[in-house]
């Protein structure tokens, strides 16, 4: 963590809207995300929205109109503590119906002030209020949660590590997986021999025009393998054809 980071930066402001406030920051406590918490690189204020009910039951859902499995958190409280949290970068509702999670959309995020996360249980949150407040609504993939507290700490595990002054080697962002719209090369180290395996030769070559022509063939081929929607992108804009 630069000092620079660390001394002169707003922190990058995040509430969670949750009835789990004690999910927060969970694994985000710990290793790069939790440095940079204690930092004040970025900070996090959990919002219990149990606290915005209104009767004496403190209820937050209720059936859904029209019938049907389950229930649905309640317009009014949802509103409710949507009011008070600090109107701070988007309001950003996390359900497997939104627009799935992308780096680009993360990167964005993190270059603004800040996120709040509407975390929904049940079947989800009453449609009025998502329209009303001109909710941003993100899925992390195509799979059904138990709640959005896990996609939201997911998005924010995201969003962290690009904040300015929370990676060491900033470098090492720009060779990831989907930064050029492929998946990442794999990678070797020490030991040399492994269980009877030796890394690929062109590794150890010190040739870095080769090692690099290598991690572009194996990005390549792991895309088109595994990812045959992000090689459609990638070899339209390159105009690769199939081997
Ligand atoms: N809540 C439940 N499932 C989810 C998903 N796939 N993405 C985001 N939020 C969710």
């Amino acid at each position: 963590m630069s000092d620079d980071a660390e001394n002169n930066q707003k922190p990058w402001r995040v509430t969670a809207l949750t009835l789990f406030p004690e999910m927060f920051p969970g694994p985000l406590g710990h290793s790069l995300a939790g440095k940079a918490l204690e930092a004040g690189l970025w900070s996090l204020e959990a919002l219990d929205i149990r606290g915005f009910a209104s009767d004496k039951h403190r209820t937050v859902d209720d059936a859904p109109f029209g019938g049907g499995a389950g229930m649905v958190m309640r317009a009014d409280v949802v509103d409710a503590a949507i009011e008070v949290a600090p109107p701070v970068g988007p309001l950003v509702y996390l359900t497997p119906r939104g627009v799935p999670l992308t780096q680009a959309r993360a990167k964005a995020l993190a270059a603004g002030p800040g996120v709040t996360l509407l975390c929904g249980r049940y079947e989800g949150v009453d449609q009025r209020v998502l329209d009303a407040r001109d909710v941003e609504e993100i899925s992390i993939g195509d799979f059904v949660l138990s709640g959005g507290e896990a996609a939201a700490l997911i998005i924010l595990d995201v969003c962290v590590r690009l904040l300015p002054g929370v990676m060491g080697g900033a470098e090492s962002l720009d060779e990831e997986s989907f930064e050029n719209g492929l998946l990442e090369y794999p990678h070797y180290t020490r030991p040399r021999v492994w269980s009877g395996m030796e890394p690929p030769g062109v590794l150890l070559s010190g040739d870095h025009g080769r090692v690099a022509a290598w991690r572009r063939e194996q990005s390549e081929a792991a895309t088109r393998l595994r990812r045959p929607d992000l090689w459609a992108t990638y070899a339209r804009k390159t105009a690769r054809r199939e081997p």
